[in-house]
């Protein structure tokens, strides 16, 4: 049913922190992975190392080099886990505020005139950082409507809206809401035919977890990701900015060093930790390919994970042994379509005749944490034009199994029959 043996997603799971139980609740299943996936053990460990070195960078003494050569490493491994051969890598306070710098560096930089092109798929981090520099700049902002029945957005869909004015545009690589991904790579060409000198800027903080990014081949100058969504811990958000949008002026130090987009010192404990989350990637690709070339091992370890999440998510919309899937379950519609190749480990649902923060609380009192999202300003904009007020959201890893797929078929089943009563 996978593409993990069992064997191996043990092995799997045995590298990921509270697996099966919380430390606040004891014994769950985690399907709330968009909110903020497992943390890496080995990130764990990495954390309370630095936490406990005092030294700053840029001294002359063993422990300053060290942290120095810590922070060089974790950008060349980012750097291969982003597949960007140039430009700049560097950390900030988390995705949503490195969202809004490369953004406001971008629409300030850029040439006078112009719009600003996103869509109403997006984020809000990427949304409100264009609607305040955009206004900022007297630049309209121009939103793409998304396809409500997909739940995503596509190349032709730009293309209705793309001017050669377009000065920056922004892209959201997978929603958070509906679990569908986006075709960066098309739409980036299709933005490039018509405004070639336009920044293009990525969220990609939703789909990091799920396997494959490749910067090269996107033809976009800004990519941002929060690293706890994958693998990794809290407290910092990982961008990368191409050569010409990290030449653009923004906020640095005056007289400090060209091109530096980090802000104070360095937390050398959160570059530690994206070491360890490139580590695992070229890790689990060694144990599901025969590649040996570090890239080509990330890449193998991106396509296992997309494939064990679809297998997960098949299961859980047609179901599994004699358990019923969401598809066929009595009242239950699912945001974006049943069958939709776009979807990236998630689902959203409806339950009709339950509220969903009901459906959220009957699942949390079996043991199983999914997460409600309300027509509020980070879902309105999906949410609010299919007439709903709120979903219940179904969010998976690769490190999930089909014993816990199951383990939620069993429970909806039982929810469904109630709600339908
Ligand atoms: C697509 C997307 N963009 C931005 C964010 C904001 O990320 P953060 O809260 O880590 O800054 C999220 C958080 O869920 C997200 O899913």
């Amino acid at each position: 049913m996978t593409a993990f043996s069992a064997d191996l997603l043990d092995s799997i799971r045995a590298r990921f922190a509270h697996v099966e139980s919380c430390p606040f609740q004891g014994p769950r299943v985690f399907f709330e992975n968009a909110g903020g996936a497992l943390t890496l053990r080995s990130v764990v460990e990495t954390s309370t190392t630095y936490a406990a070195i005092p030294d700053n960078q840029g001294r002359d003494n063993p422990a300053s080099h060290a942290l120095v050569k810590v922070i060089d490493t974790a950008k060349a491994d980012a750097r291969q886990f982003f597949n960007a051969p140039d430009g700049a890598i560097f950390v900030g306070e988390s995705g949503t505020e490195l969202t809004f710098r490369l953004i406001s560096a971008a629409i300030l930089g850029a040439a006078e005139g112009g719009v600003v092109l996103g869509s109403t798929l997006e984020h809000p981090a990427s949304r409100s950082a264009c609607a305040r520099w955009a206004g900022i700049a007297g630049k309209p902002h121009v939103l793409v409507p998304h396809d409500n029945a997909t739940g995503t957005v596509t190349a032709a869909d730009y293309r209705k809206h793309l001017t050669p004015d377009v000065r920056v545009a922004t892209i959201i690589h997978t929603s958070p809401v509906t679990g569908m991904g986006v075709d960066v790579a098309a739409i980036a060409a299709e933005i490039r035919a018509v405004a070639p000198e336009a920044f293009i800027i990525v969220d990609g903080i939703q789909h990091a977890s799920h396997g494959g990014i490749d910067i090269a081949h996107y033809g976009v100058d800004g990519y941002v990701i929060s690293p706890y969504k994958v693998f990794s811990r809290h407290g910092y958000g990982l961008a990368w900015a191409s050569e010409r949008l990290a030449a653009l002026p923004h906020d640095s130090l005056v007289g400090g060093p060209a091109g530096n987009w980090e802000l104070g010192t360095r937390d050398t404990g959160s570059y530690a930790t994206f070491s360890d989350v490139v580590e695992y990637f070229r890790w689990l690709g060694g144990q599901v390919s025969d590649a040996t070339d570090p890239r080509a091992l990330i890449e193998a370890a991106g396509a296992a994970i997309h494939d064990h999440e679809q297998a997960l998510t098949d299961a859980m919309l047609h179901g599994t042994g004699n358990l019923k899937g969401l598809a066929e379950l009595p009242g239950v519609t699912v945001i974006g379509g049943i069958d939709n190749l776009a979807r990236e480990g998630l689902v959203s649902l409806i339950v009709e005749g339950m509220p969903s923060v009901d459906v959220v609380a009957a699942l949390n009192a079996q043991g199983i944490r999914v997460h409600v999202r309300k027509a509020d300003h980070y879902s309105g904009n999906i949410l609010d034009p299919l007439g709903r007020d709120s979903c219940v959201r179904v969010s998976l890893c690769h490190y999930n199994s089909p014993a816990e797929v199951s383990q939620f078929l069993s429970a909806m089943a039982g929810i469904t029959a109630d709600a339908a009563d």
